[in-house]
């Protein structure tokens, strides 16, 4: 079968061309790794990626974290089933009652994000005290002691030896209503294109700030990845967002309402202005993610008087992400893949049902395809709906012949494969002030897509002041600019050389936002807000 299309690594992308002003960024300085170097996709399974052992430890966690759960209330609607209700037996209903979220933990290098991410997963009972204690020993001879919590998520040698996160860690605790996927982000500048793989998988992402002296402040100026990874979270469909100002516990801070209050005013106008809705879409707290303080109970009055909300397990247990509808056509980006009696394709569904015995089509190779067997997490299960990551074992089609970034789709309404579209970009900033122009190139990150384009024609330039006009099929032409600066939101016309798989963004949004990068920095965020008609690849 001929292959088309490729793809290195996962992505998903999306922008939110409202017309508001985007702040600066930064430029990469010299350590900055080539994108084209990096490893591929780290979607690193579970059993890889963390430790299992016997439950036991922090029971009174548990039993606090459980009664905190007892009191609150999700809405009816966020317990929503997949429908196909006729196949499902009286166990599988009761497994489906919980909902998943996929949350993925985003920010500056050394913000605490693996350490935070550990500890949640240390307070809900999946790593007991024995690990720890090994990976206390095993820090402390690799002089990182304060890393230890760290190694929960950060598995392999490198990453435990500099202290880094490089591929996206992946594991899972529950509370009462709801089972949870965290992905652990890497911070460092150079694995931006991995933290676009593990938010492109997420609805909710927690983004962790050190309140540490000094550390707040560079990753927040220009070129910290706190900027950079909140632009691409917005971008990639993270539709909420948690952000926990960490280290308090830390001599510098030591819980200071002063130091919280600076860093929540300056970050509400950033966040504003990369999309979010600061008051629905976003929540504040207070943490320290080494020591565990305001993660599964509330801080203690003695540690920190000032603080009455809620700690970070309430926070994410009650957070409301948008439904999807379960019963569009199929969608499902395909991020890896592997043999296993049968071809194994791993993603997560972005629209639709997926059902055991279905029939459906890998594009944009046009392999019908039979659906063998589904697993959520490592759960065998019969259906999976929208927002699931999954994999979903098919007969019809070779490993080999699958790429990253190909999508399972429906076979009646697939989805669209091109070698053009039209786009509605809003540039962030270009590299050294370059003009933005027919000709220019840059790498695509769309969905699990990651291509090569080229802009090949500016169709229109969008006054962002004028919000109405933002709409390009409500607008009359203008005259069609040859060149556009930093800040502009212009329509134009991307090509690429392999078929690509995407949708228009108004049909389905996470197939249809996208980021343009060069030489390691992201230049641009966009829509796609045209496509050739249905069974074309190019516009005629
Ligand atoms: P990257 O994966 O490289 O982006 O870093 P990260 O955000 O995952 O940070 P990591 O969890 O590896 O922690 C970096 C350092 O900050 C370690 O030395 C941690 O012990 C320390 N740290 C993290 N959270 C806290 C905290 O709440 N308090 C204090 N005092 N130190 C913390
Ligand atoms: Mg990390």
């Amino acid at each position: 079968m001929e292959v088309v299309g490729r793809a290195e690594t996962a992505v998903h992308s999306p922008a939110l061309l409202d017309g508001e002003d985007v702040n600066d960024w930064s430029k990469e300085d010299e350590d900055s790794v080539e994108e084209a170097t990096l490893p591929a996709a780290p979607i690193v399974v579970e059993s890889e990626r963390v430790d299992s052992p016997p439950l036991v430890p922090a029971q009174r966690y548990h039993e606090e974290v459980e009664s905190t759960l007892q009191e609150l209330q999700l809405e009816k609607n966020e317990v929503k089933l997949l429908g196909h209700e006729e196949l499902q037996d009286p166990g599988e209903k009761e497994e489906e009652k919980k909902r998943h979220l996929n949350v993925v933990f985003i920010g500056h290098v050394d913000a605490g994000k693996s350490t935070t991410g550990g500890q949640l997963l240390l307070l809900s009972g999946q790593v007991d005290d024995r690990t720890i204690q090994k990976y206390e020993k095993e820090a402390k001879e690799k002089n990182r002691e304060s890393w230890y919590m760290a190694y929960i998520m950060d598995t392999n040698e490198e990453e435990r030896v500099k202290g880094k996160t490089v591929e996206v860690g992946r594991a899972h605790f529950e509370t009462e209503n709801t089972r949870f996927t965290i992905l652990d982000a890497p911070g460092h500048k150079s694995y931006v294109p991995n933290m676009i793989s593990g938010a492109s998988q997420a609805d909710v992402g927690v983004l962790v700030i050190s309140a540490r002296k000094g550390e707040f402040e560079t990753g927040y100026e220009k070129g910290g990845q706190t900027r950079e990874h909140v632009q691409l979270a917005k971008t990639l469909g993270v539709s909420k967002l948690v952000v926990v100002v960490n280290k308090m516990d830390e001599p510098t801070v030591n819980w200071a309402k002063e130091r919280y209050d600076e860093i929540e005013t300056k970050m509400i106008p950033f966040l504003k202005s990369s999309g979010y809705n600061a008051k629905k879409d976003v929540h504040f707290l207070p943490i320290s993610g080494l020591v565990g303080i305001n993660m599964a109970s509330r801080v203690d009055k003695k540690v920190c008087s000032w603080w009455d909300g809620p700690c970070l397990f309430e926070v994410l247990d009650s957070i409301e992400i948008p439904l999807r509808d379960p019963k569009g056509p199929i969608r499902m980006p395909i991020i890896d893949k592997y043999k296993d009696m049968g071809t194994v394709l791993m993603g997560k569904i972005e629209s639709g049902t997926i059902q055991e015995g279905d029939s459906l089509l890998v594009m944009p190779n046009k392999a019908h395809v039979k659906v063998l067997a589904i697993f959520c997490d490592e759960k065998k299960t019969r259906r999976a709906g929208p927002g699931e990551n999954v994999r979903v074992k098919v007969t019809g089609v070779e490993e080999e012949d699958i790429l990253s970034g190909f999508v399972l789709s429906s076979v009646v309404n697939p989805v669209n494969a091109v070698f053009e579209f039209n786009a509605q970009l809003q540039i962030l900033e270009l590299l050294d002030n370059a003009i933005f122009t027919a000709g220019y190139k840059a790498i695509l990150h769309i969905h699990s897509i990651v291509e090569e384009s080229e802009i090949v024609e500016l169709i229109e330039e969008i006054d962002v002041k004028k919000k109405k006009d933002a709409d390009p099929k409500k607008r009359k032409p203008k005259r069609k600019p040859l060149f556009v600066k930093n800040g502009a939101v212009v329509v134009c016309r991307v090509q690429v050389n392999n078929l690509i798989c995407i949708e228009n963004f108004a049909d389905f949004p996470q197939l249809g936002r996208f980021t343009l990068r060069t030489e390691g920095k992201t230049i641009a965020v966009g829509k796609v807000v045209a496509l050739p008609a249905p069974g074309n690849s190019t516009f005629a």
